[in-house]
């Protein structure tokens, strides 16, 4: 890739930001100590990663809301290769939760060997696209985005980041994690929280009950975490993150991509996205279309 923006880092086989990312801090992370009780989120960025940082830490800890009022969620639910990781491990309990947007085969070692469950989440790449664009907005250490129509190549060529969306779905569809995987959308989350919120409970084997699990769907609501600066990005200075141009909680729907794509931007799309995943055994869980 040529003309690489300047945020960037060109590592793990995507693109970094060197705002959170620095060579060291992806060494740490290859030497990183996963242990068998640890909770990955994974995700492509855009899908819904702050909103299961927070019910994660909620799950894990039988509903208590303790963590999720008095700790920012990247110290909660740190992200593997950050620099804040290596900054913050030590003071992370067992069982642990973590937030990944690596591509599965850049996970560290020790995680391939260990039991460390895993919930990746999807969401439709026209939404992801849709928020990452707002996003680039807000995010002053990112590039501008340029028009929405600009925007949607950046994106399918990957000059994102993190990279392409057809690359992290493939990766970490295709990873044989048997068991310790679940995979879950976004959409299934707006559709019925408390189902989803009970999937994950079974999947970790926590056995909430059914009062505690609509505890913690009331607290993962979208209006809950807006108003929430340990979830908000308010804390962040205004200089990398500013809430004013967009918020990071904007919308939190489905199918915002209709107000934003025209009917030649979708062929455009929908074409790209289709050849790179043709011939994979997964299926989308919605239609591209
Ligand atoms: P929108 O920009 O479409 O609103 P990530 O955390 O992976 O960066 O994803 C951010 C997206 O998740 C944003 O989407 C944000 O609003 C949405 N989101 C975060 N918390 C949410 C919640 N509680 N309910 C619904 N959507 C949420």
């Amino acid at each position: 890739m040529t003309d690489l923006p300047e945020w960037s880092l060109p590592l793990c086989g995507c693109l970094l930001t060197t705002m959170d990312f620095d060579t060291e801090s992806i060494e740490y992370a290859k030497q990183f100590p996963v242990e068998d009780t640890d909770v990955f989120v994974a995700t492509f960025p855009k899908s819904g990663t702050t909103w299961m940082q927070h019910i994660l830490s909620l799950v894990l800890n039988g509903g208590d809301l303790t963590p999720i009022n008095t700790i920012p969620n990247w110290d909660r639910v740190p992200w593997m290769g950050s620099k804040r990781l290596a900054e913050i491990a030590d003071q992370l309990k067992s069982p642990r939760a973590l937030a990944t947007h690596l591509l599965f085969a850049k996970m560290p070692p020790s995680f391939h060997t260990s039991k460390a469950k895993v919930i990746y989440v999807m969401r439709n790449p026209k939404d992801i696209l849709v928020s990452s664009y707002y996003f680039h907005q807000m995010a002053t250490f990112l590039d501008d985005p340029g028009t929405f129509d600009e925007f949607i190549d950046k994106f399918l060529e990957g000059r994102v980041l993190f990279g392409k969306w057809t690359d992290h779905v493939k990766s970490w569809r295709r990873a044989k994690l048997g068991d310790r995987i679940m995979f879950i959308t976004y959409e299934d989350m707006v559709q019925d929280l408390p189902a989803s919120i009970r999937r994950i409970s079974d999947f970790l084997c926590c056995n909430l009950s059914e009062e505690v699990i609509q505890n913690i769907a009331k607290c993962c609501s979208f209006k809950k975490m807006k108003t929430n600066p340990l979830s908000n990005f308010s804390l962040v200075s205004k200089e990398y993150m500013n809430n004013d141009k967009s918020p990071f909680l904007r919308k939190g729907t489905t199918g915002d991509w209709k107000n934003h794509f025209d009917s030649q931007q979708l062929t455009r799309f929908e074409s790209v996205i289709h050849k790179e995943l043709e011939g994979e055994d997964f299926s989308l869980p919605w239609s591209l279309e």
